[in-house]
């Protein structure tokens, strides 16, 4: 069996990131990967806290690391295409750790 080329985790059941919108952002994701037929590639997990709270939802792509803050479903179409599809990360949803960087 194929190792995923992309994993990511998006908080879903930490303090802040349900009612942010988590859960919604991670059915998003996880739509748009099944409806391009990438899931043998790409995977799209639930997590816990990720000691972001407040910046929600929040979420994580691996290998890169690369950490987005604020996230929207509306999102989740351009993440896809552009960080997991075509290895452009969206630099408007990044996260550092203190917050956005716009
Ligand atoms: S609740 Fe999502 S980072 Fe803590």
């Amino acid at each position: 069996m194929e190792v995923y080329k992309k994993h990511v985790f998006v908080c879903t059941t930490g303090k802040t990131c349900p009612a942010a919108g988590g859960v919604d952002v991670c059915d998003a994701l996880r739509k748009e990967i099944s409806d391009r037929g990438l899931k043998k590639q790409i995977r799209i997990n639930k997590t816990g806290c990720l000691d972001q709270c407040g910046h929600g939802a929040v979420m994580v792509v691996y290998p890169e690391s690369v950490w987005y803050a604020h996230v929207k479903p509306e999102d989740a179409a351009e993440i896809v295409e552009s960080h997991l599809i075509e290895n452009k990360p969206v630099e408007r949803l990044f996260y550092d750790g203190s917050g956005r960087i716009v």
